[in-house]
C-alpha cells in the first residue's frame, strides 16, 4: 500500500479571506499554513484536521488551473491529495496502472512538498495530486 494518509482536500473559492473566515466561524479553525505559489498561480491557507489538511485555494491569476475550474465548474472540491512516503514510487505506479500524469515528472509543491497531479479522466473522475512530505514540510 503506497498511500499513507490523505494529506489534503483542495477546495478551490473565489474570496479567500471569506473561506478561511467561514472556516473559523463554523468549525472553531485557524489557518495553520499559508502560501502563495506563484508558478501555479495560487493562493492556499491550510486548516489542519488532526494530521491532514483542508486546503482553501483561490486564484492569483487568471490563466491558473484553479481560475480555469471555477470558470467552468463553479467553486467547490477540486482535488485530493494522497500522501505518500515516496513520490517518484508512486508516480511509476500509478503511470504502470494506466494513469495519464499532468507532471511529466514530480516537482516541488507547497510546504517544501513533492508533488505530481495526474489527470481525472484516467483516475474516475478525481484530480489526483500525489504528495510526499519533506524534512522541513510541518509534520
Ligand atoms: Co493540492
Amino acid at each position: 500500500m503506497l498511500l499513507t494518509e490523505i494529506d489534503h482536500i483542495a477546495i478551490a473559492v473565489n474570496d479567500l479571506e471569506a473561506a478561511v473566515a467561514y472556516y473559523r466561524e463554523a468549525f472553531g479553525a485557524e489557518v495553520h499554513h499559508r502560501e502563495i505559489v506563484e508558478k501555479d498561480g495560487v493562493e492556499e491557507a491550510l486548516v489542519k484536521v488532526a494530521d491532514s489538511y483542508i486546503q482553501l485555494t483561490r486564484a492569483t491569476r487568471p490563466d491558473s488551473a484553479i481560475a480555469k475550474s471555477i470558470e467552468k465548474r463553479g467553486e467547490g472540491l477540486h482535488h485530493v491529495g494522497y500522501r505518500v512516503a515516496n513520490c517518484q514510487e508512486a508516480y511509476d505506479a500509478m503511470v504502470a496502472a494506466g494513469a495519464i500524469p499532468i507532471d511529466p515528472a514530480p516537482r516541488p509543491g507547497s510546504r517544501g512538498t513533492t508533488v505530481a497531479f495526474f489527470h481525472p479522466k484516467s483516475s474516475f473522475g478525481t484530480l489526483i495530486e500525489l504528495v510526499q512530505e519533506n524534512p522541513g514540510s510541518g509534520h
